[in-house]
């Protein structure tokens, strides 16, 4: 006589939750929270799927190395767009990728003199393996549309982190600091003039701050890295603009300024 669940029961369990919609892995490995102390591998920022961007934790300055791969070296030997594409999604030294469906790379019009740059793809765009393609970046298109930029024609997109977290959470600042090194990367090649940094996360990687974006947003500054130095954007993100619609007119405000820097 043993207590073990059978196999049966065992896949019982596992429909159940199937049926409850439990259906993303969140960690490599299983937590017991039996257990009095939580193990060290236990996630540490989960948050649940529509939580405020606006509320990340600063980055902390981590190596970039996981299972001993260098994603520094890897990212600069891609000598063009299609070469780092080809790199990101051969590249397996990051945990996201073994939950994610896609590499989402970019979006929009290579050459473009205006670059977005998000936080992570969510489901949506992890699916369909495009940027900005969910319910937010619906609202990021119509609130560009206003001011005469679309990914159609004038707009290049891709995010800080190419996978998908999985149940939306924040990604880590590891996982960031794994995948700075391929948006860096991802900037140099593509050679914007501008560029829009969406959110907290794409803000505090590239602008390597720790000031929230609240502060930050519509307020011009200079991304350095890599002997470029280009002009960037701070705004909101349009997920936090959704859940919050009294910031409509902040994000507004910071699209007027931009249509103006754009008419200069
Ligand atoms: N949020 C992001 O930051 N990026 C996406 O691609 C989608 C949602």
């Amino acid at each position: 006589m043993t207590d073990s669940p059978s196999q049966a029961e065992i896949i019982d369990m596992l429909r159940q939750h199937v049926e409850a919609g439990c259906t993303d892995m969140l960690a490599d490995a299983p937590i017991n929270h039996f257990d009095a102390a939580p193990p060290e591998a236990a996630p540490a920022e989960m948050r649940p799927v529509e939580a405020a961007p606006e509320m990340a934790a600063p980055v902390a300055p981590i190596a970039p190395t996981q299972n001993n791969i260098d994603t520094t070296e890897l990212a600069a030997s891609a000598d063009s767009l299609p070469a780092l594409r080809a790199a990101m999604e051969d590249f397996d030294g990051c945990a996201l990728k073994k939950t994610a469906k896609n590499t989402v790379f970019s979006d929009g019009v290579e050459g473009a003199k205006i670059m977005l740059i998000g936080e992570a793809p969510g489901q949506d765009e992890d699916r369909q393996g495009k940027p900005f393609v969910g319910a937010s970046g619906q609202f990021l298109d119509t609130m560009l549309a206003a001011i005469g930029i679309s990914r159609m024609e004038n707009l290049y997109i891709s995010n800080v982190v190419p996978w998908r977290p999985p149940g939306n959470r924040t990604p880590s600042p590891d996982e960031i600091a794994l995948c700075q090194p391929f948006i860096a990367r991802h900037i140099a090649l593509a050679k914007p003039d501008m560029l829009l940094l969406v959110g907290n996360i794409s803000n505090k990687t590239l602008l390597a701050t720790d000031t929230g974006i609240t502060k930050l947003r519509g307020q011009w500054q200079r991304y350095e890295a890599d002997g470029l130095s280009i002009s960037a954007l701070p705004l909101l993100h349009p997920a936090y603009v959704l859940r919050r619609p009294e910031t409509k007119a902040d994000v507004w405000a910071d699209l007027c300024r931009l249509k103006k820097r754009l008419a200069n």
